[in-house]
């Protein structure tokens, strides 16, 4: 085994000790980003070539401050984005929510699909469907100063139109247009703050997590925006804690004017996002 190698194993303990929840990967990544050498080529690294960085790599995950911020990057889906202090890290199991927008577009048989992701953080959502739908345009909203400073790096060079504002007042010119809505926006509610990972909870922004008492403050204003931007027969998609499936489709009523509601899993199998069409009139 080479020095690298042998430190990894190491490392992997040691982070295994701080009660991270993946330490290997996160110990091979840092390996690979120290190294500037993929996973797989950790071992071709020369003993002499060893950086001894690394161990500070380490003693900062082992702290709890999240991989991406010590990485300074995020992969999602195809995408690798730049993310720190200020913006939210993208989370795997938004992959399938964007997964299961981008089918639905597709089904909907629209030549230029009109697409606005609410709530957009670093732009993962909106790059996403922009790169995987290629006729599409889309918007995306975001209010935070800071993490738009992250969103406007990745947006750069590609499809995606950013706006800065609440999402709630959001691209009134777009009323009844938009073929899809999307957005995972902040849901966890405030009486859980002490649950959450030390990872999330010191270091995500605080506007990126909690909405309200019951976590559905946002949500419950993007069902009214989400019908104010749809054409009738558009769909808005939204995540959701995999405590809330219960009560999130129930915002999405016919008598609001909403059908085929519906609560979907992520594919840990955990209910993670509802769907609903805007009732054709
Ligand atoms: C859970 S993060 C999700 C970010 C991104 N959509 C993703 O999936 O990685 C929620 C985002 O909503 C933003 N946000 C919260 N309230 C907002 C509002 N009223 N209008 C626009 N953005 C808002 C936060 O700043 C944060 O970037």
């Amino acid at each position: 085994m080479n020095l690298l190698l042998a430190e990894v194993a190491q490392a992997t303990q040691r982070l295994a000790a701080a009660g991270v929840p993946s330490p290997r990967n996160d110990a091979e990544e840092l390996a690979a980003y120290v190294h500037d050498v993929k996973r797989g080529e950790l071992h071709t690294v020369p003993d002499a070539d060893f950086d001894a960085r690394y161990w500070e790599a380490i003693a900062r995950r082992e702290a709890r401050e999240p991989l991406q911020h010590i990485t300074g990057r995020a992969y999602f889906r195809y995408l690798e984005l730049q993310v720190g202090p200020g913006v939210f890290v993208p989370r795997p199991e938004t992959e399938s929510v964007v997964g299961w927008a981008i089918d639905a577009v597709r089904a909907m048989d629209v030549v230029e699909p009109l697409v606005v992701d609410l709530c957009t953080g670093s732009g993962a959502i909106a790059l996403a469907l922009a790169q995987e739908v290629p006729r599409s345009t889309v918007h995306a909203v975001e209010l935070s100063e800071d993490a738009l400073a992250w969103t406007r790096r990745n947006v750069e060079g590609s499809r995606v139109h950013l706006h800065q504002g609440d999402a709630f007042a959001a691209l009134p010119e777009l009323d009844g247009q938009v073929d899809l809505v999307i957005s995972n926006p902040p849901y966890i509610p405030l009486t859980e703050w002490e649950y959450v990972a030390p990872e999330a909870r010191d270091h995500d922004p605080e506007m990126a997590l909690f909405s309200g008492e019951d976590g559905l403050d946002t949500i419950r204003r993007i069902e009214r925006t989400a019908h104010r931007l749809l054409r009738p027969g558009g769909v808005v998609v939204v995540e959701h804690a995999d405590t809330q499936g219960g009560q999130v489709p129930w915002l999405f009523t016919e008598e609001r004017g909403w059908a085929d509601a519906a609560d979907h899993p992520d594919l840990n199998k955990r209910p993670r996002f509802a769907t609903a069409r805007k009732a054709l009139p």
